[in-house]
């Protein structure tokens, strides 16, 4: 059994903040990570991390507030108003130490962080570093864990949250190179294990973003908060659905449909246009397929950057440049870039506050697994990053304040005995299934399940035969064939594990989508068109109880932002 104070899960943005603060308060901590940081999620993140500088010389009024303003409403007004305020604030300080850590940003030529604009924003608020921001973050910050020596596990799967009696007492994980399983005591434990778009055939997600965390804390009673919340990316490489950052819209480049339309005054307002947030932008891409604009009837419309040049192309979007060259054989220079939306970012997560505390002593949660609710219905890009950072940090200090306050006192072995038990017992069951049917078939109905029925636009009557389809795979699942017998690097294994868990959070993301009966932010409904607070203003949770997924609703947090009209 390994040891530590505190063991973060996931070595991405978020849980590499938090080992660091939480090494900085004084505490022993760990990272298990399925895969080594630098090839986590994170790194895929491209056109940058918000935060009020007021550095852009159309941004010199920028302040928090306006950060926050700007989150709420992007959020169609369901975002916790505080964790919001909180998150603004909180953002400056943050975004400067990443600086002094010394993260290579973009720069204006006064030298001062350069700021570009990003939809629902404002202002120009979001500092990038070209379109490799989320690359040039975990490289600062996985110095900054190395510099301190914090251990990292790489390649350790986590299978299990070890709670008893509310109190989160640690982990049993899965060594990918030994094979072996492991309980690892902790006094208190940081889930930052990212998203679960995977599920959706068309995602910008990483292979590795199989929802594991969240299907672990649902499983060990936790709260899933506003899970039928899904963020389209309005701008996906056709065919693959790499992301194309919305920093080249914020920049300039032009949606076109078929005719060669920029098409957006159709859905928002002139001065705004492609600086549409996303969800509105997705919808309008959408649209524009689904009524035969697509180009040539297909369902890509394209994203135009050819007027930038050469020069500006391969210095501010380089990522776009190679992936379009690389995978598409597409030169944005002289070409439009085929593009569709894709699944890109869950705004629901496991249920915390803004200190990141759950309703388990003990447990923490930040990053995209976790829901503070900072994006209610819709998060604005650019603020993602920077959720990971603040709240990654915040989880650090909350974590050590709460093993500083005296808790937990500590637990027998004869838990973490039990838990590796059951889970070899686990293994053991898989390996000696008898049934015939693939996981990998039922995972790719789920898929065109979560496209066609849970996209975009969603009705009762397609929601509704979701949920039958995904239940009919539940039953199914329960026949599926042993997989690969070996311990070593056992993918076949893992990925029972994870469709297993894709078929429970598509249950509830279908039943919250099915509930909730009106249209806000990224969940549009075609028969209930319009967004109703009196009767929705209202976060979903669903929980887990004796194997049935059970809904109920918490109200939103107001401060001084109200609610509003949410025009652009
Ligand atoms: O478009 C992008 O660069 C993505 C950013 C985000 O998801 O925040």
């Amino acid at each position: 059994m390994f040891s530590h104070d505190i063991v973060v899960v996931g070595g991405g943005l978020a849980g590499l903040r938090a080992a660091i603060e939480a090494h900085d308060c004084g505490f022993d901590v760990a990272v298990v990570s399925k895969v080594h940081p630098l090839r986590s999620h994170s790194v895929m993140a491209q056109g940058g991390i918000n935060a009020s500088l007021a550095n852009h010389p159309e941004g010199k009024e920028d302040n928090w507030e306006k950060h926050a303003f700007d989150t709420i409403k992007g959020s169609d007004f369901l975002a916790d108003q505080d964790a919001v305020e909180t998150f603004a604030k909180e953002a400056l300080v943050n975004l400067y130490e990443l600086e002094h850590w010394g993260c290579p940003f973009s720069r204006f030529p006064n030298g001062k962080i350069a700021q570009r604009p990003f939809g629902g924003a404002g202002f120009p608020r979001t500092c990038f570093g070209a379109d490799k921001t989320g690359l040039y973050l975990i490289n600062t910050l996985y110095e900054q864990t190395i510099k301190r020596n914090i251990k990292i596990y790489e390649e350790w799967v986590v299978l299990e949250l070890i709670v008893e009696d509310q109190t989160c007492r640690g982990i049993v994980a899965y060594s990918l190179p030994e094979g072996e399983l492991e309980a690892f005591k902790a006094k208190a434990v940081i889930f930052c294990t990212g998203g679960n778009l995977r599920i959706y055939p068309k995602s910008s997600n990483s292979i590795t973003s199989t929802a594991s965390g969240v299907v672990m804390a649902f499983r060990a009673g936790l709260p899933l908060k506003d899970m039928e919340f899904v963020q389209f990316h309005p701008t996906t490489l056709y065919g693959l659905n790499l992301t194309l950052t919305e920093g080249a819209r914020g920049e300039g480049a032009y949606l076109l449909n078929d005719l060669g339309e920029r098409f957006m005054s159709r859905y928002v307002s002139e001065a705004i246009m492609e600086k549409a947030p996303r969800d509105i932008t997705s919808r309008a891409i959408q649209t524009e397929i689904n009524e035969g604009r697509g180009v040539g009837g297909k369902d890509y419309i394209y994203l135009d950057m050819r007027h930038f040049g050469a020069n500006t192309i391969k210095k501010r979007f380089p990522g776009i440049y190679e992936a379009c060259m690389e995978f598409r054989g597409i030169n944005p220079v002289k070409e439009p870039i085929p593009i569709q939306p894709a699944a890109h970012w869950s705004m629901g997560g496991i249920d915390c506050d803004y200190n990141t505390d759950t309703e388990v002593n003990g447990f923490f949660v930040a990053g995209e697994c976790a829901c503070v609710s900072i994006h209610g219905a819709n998060r604005l890009g650019g603020n993602s990053l920077m959720e990971t950072i603040v709240f990654g940090r915040r989880a650090g200090r909350r974590t050590s304040e709460y093993i500083a306050n005296g808790r937990p006192k500590s637990a027998g072995n004869g838990i973490y005995r039990e838990a590796l038990l059951k889970q070899e017992m686990r293994f053991q069951g898989i390996f000696e299934r008898t049934g015939t049917e693939s996981p990998y078939k039922i995972k790719s109905e789920l898929g065109t399940i979560m496209d066609t029925r849970v996209g975009i636009f969603r009705e009762e009557q397609d929601l509704r035969q979701a949920l039958n389809e995904i239940r009919e795979l539940q039953k199914r699942y329960e026949d599926v064939r042993p997989p690969y017998k070996g311990r070593r690097y056992n993918y076949d294994l893992l990925w029972h594990l994870d469709i297993e868990g894709f078929l429970t959070i598509s249950e509830v993301i279908v039943m919250g989508a099915l509930n909730r009966q009106e249209s806000r932010g990224s969940h549009a409904r075609l028969d209930y068109k319009e967004r109703d607070d009196k009767n929705w203003l209202k976060h979903t949770v669903a929980r887990l109880i004796d194997g049935e997924v059970i809904l109920s609703y918490k109200p939103v947090t107001i401060t001084k932002f109200g609610i509003g009209k949410r025009e652009y």
